[in-house]
């Protein structure tokens, strides 16, 4: 087994940390989509409506956001201590990643918006933005085992 990098053994319990925290992160990134969906079903200034509000904010506070913030430090001491820099992988999936996290900030100004009333997006594309992601992240785990190029 390859130990490369400065981290050492240590290196493996950091990729076991980010692959945790991605598993997070990627949860919450599914779910606060399903639940804009749920919550455009019901009317502004309803309770249904400040109850939406409600589990949004916790699940952006209490799972994405920490989420989102780990899954970068682990994956940067990662890329330090391989020394990825030069990798056509890396690069690619950096890439990727960062749209990832664009996505991010996107759910969280979505909320936002929720949040004073308005409803930009229909249902239906909701649903479909929701597959995304998930296109996205299956690309990024092939391109961090495979290493293909
Ligand atoms: C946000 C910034 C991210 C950075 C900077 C980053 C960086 C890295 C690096 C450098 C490695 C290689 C560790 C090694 O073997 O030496 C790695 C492993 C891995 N990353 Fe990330 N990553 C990030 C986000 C993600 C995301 C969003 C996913 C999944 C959707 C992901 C999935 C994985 C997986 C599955 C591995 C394990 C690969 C293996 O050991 O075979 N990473 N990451």
């Amino acid at each position: 087994m390859e130990l490369a990098g400065f981290l050492g053994v240590t290196m493996l319990w950091v990729k076991a940390a980010h692959v945790i925290f991605v598993i997070f992160l990627m949860a919450g990134l599914f779910m606060m989509p399903r639940f804009f969906v749920y919550h455009h079903q019901c009317p502004v200034g309803s309770d249904e409506d400040k109850k939406w509000i409600e589990r949004e904010d916790r699940l952006r506070r209490i799972i994405l956001n920490p989420s989102i913030v780990i899954v970068w430090i682990l994956g940067l001491m990662l890329a330090f201590s391989g020394g990825y820099w030069s990798e056509g992988w890396f690069h690619a999936k950096l890439l990727l990643v960062l749209g990832l996290s664009g996505y991010h900030g996107w759910l969280i100004g979505y909320f936002k918006k929720l949040k004073r009333g308005e409803r930009p997006l229909s249902e239906k594309r909701l649903r479909l933005l929701n597959e995304v992601p998930g296109v996205v992240a299956a690309i990024v785990v092939v391109l961090a085992v495979v290493r293909p190029f």
